[in-house]
């Protein structure tokens, strides 16, 4: 019951879905959360701190400690607001877990150009502006002697890992944040930060209708709180997973390979569009597991 204890956790768009479900466990683990949510509709429309205050509560009543923040993390005030929360209220930042999202499903040929822009920067810039203000704040502490365990905990998408229609915004931003995952775990490790990123399936808002229905009886593989103890995991201090992505969904966990080289063709020479044509040839065939792939998957 205490695996987090005298950990200080910051989980974003907490106040509903995955992120409450990350948040209520941290907390029953002992960790001190400050909880973020804007209390936006699933396209981002609107705020309302309720969302944010209600999970809190939650917290509350089970005993635990945390403060309610409902900023939106796509703004670079909001976001030092965030991240100075932690610090102030807490004394320390040991986990950002950054989880707030959109979605504004649109096919590439009718996508107007504010449906590319909300969804992009929610995810891909509210990733980065709490990392920022986590990652400086950080590399403070280890520079003036402070070195403990962090951890970053980031949320991806197979939509934008193995691609899904419809969603060429949202993927675009679930792949950016994998590759940015993988870049802070090699520019934040030596300041004993540990980066990872998880690419969740479960049942929540977002997803309704796509994802299973809860099951009459036994398991229930869609239920939003299955993902929560590995984000936990992550954000424990002897975890040493680190650079990864992993797929989760029920009682599943899978470490995803990143983007890697395959088959190649080359000479000793600089090719002619011909020669090309000629040698190009055995790639035509080659096709990888996409999204379809995934069992009952959700978005
Ligand atoms: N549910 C799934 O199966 C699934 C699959 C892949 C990825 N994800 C990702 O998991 C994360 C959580 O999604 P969910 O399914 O729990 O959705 P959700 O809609 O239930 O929760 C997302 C929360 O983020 C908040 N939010 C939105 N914009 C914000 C902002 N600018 N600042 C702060 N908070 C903001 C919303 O108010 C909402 O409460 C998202 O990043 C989503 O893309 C979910």
């Amino acid at each position: 019951m205490d695996e987090l204890a005298g950990r200080v956790v910051i989980v974003t768009g907490a106040g509903r879905g995955l992120g409450r479900e990350h948040a209520l466990l941290m907390a029953q683990e002992g960790a001190r959360v400050v909880v973020n949510d804007i209390g936006s509709s699933t396209s981002g429309e609107g705020s309302d701190p309720q969302p944010a205050n209600e999970t809190a509560s939650e917290i509350r009543a089970l005993g635990g400690e945390c403060i309610a923040h409902s900023d939106s993390v796509a703004e670079w005030t909001g976001a030092r607001s965030l991240i100075n929360t932690a610090i102030e209220h807490f004394g320390d930042l040991h986990v950002l877990v950054n989880n707030a999202g959109i979605l504004r499903d649109r096919m590439l040929a009718n996508m107007s150009c504010e449906e590319w822009d909300s969804v992009i920067r929610v995810h891909l810039r509210g990733h980065f502006c709490p990392s920022r203000f986590a990652a400086s704040y950080w590399r403070d502490q280890y520079k003036a002697g402070h070195r403990e365990d962090r951890s970053l905990i980031n949320t991806s998408s197979t939509s934008g890992l193995l691609g899904n229609v419809g969603q060429s915004n949202y993927g675009a931003a679930k792949a950016g944040i994998a590759s940015m995952t993988i870049i802070a775990d090699k520019e934040l490790g030596r300041y004993g930060v540990r980066a990872n990123a998880i690419a969740p399936a479960a049942r929540t808002r977002l997803t309704e209708g796509l994802s299973s229905q809860v099951p009459d009886e036994g398991f229930d593989p869609g239920n939003p709180a299955n993902i929560a103890p590995f984000v936990a995991y992550l954000a424990t201090d002897s975890c040493d997973l680190h650079g990864h992505i992993y797929f989760i969904h029920g009682g599943t966990v899978q470490l995803m390979q990143p983007w890697a080289l395959h088959d190649a063709i080359s000479i000793n020479d600089r090719w002619t569009i011909e020669r090309l044509r000629d040698s190009c040839s055995q790639f035509a065939d080659t096709r990888f597991p996409g999204i379809e792939a995934l069992s009952d998957s959700t978005e």
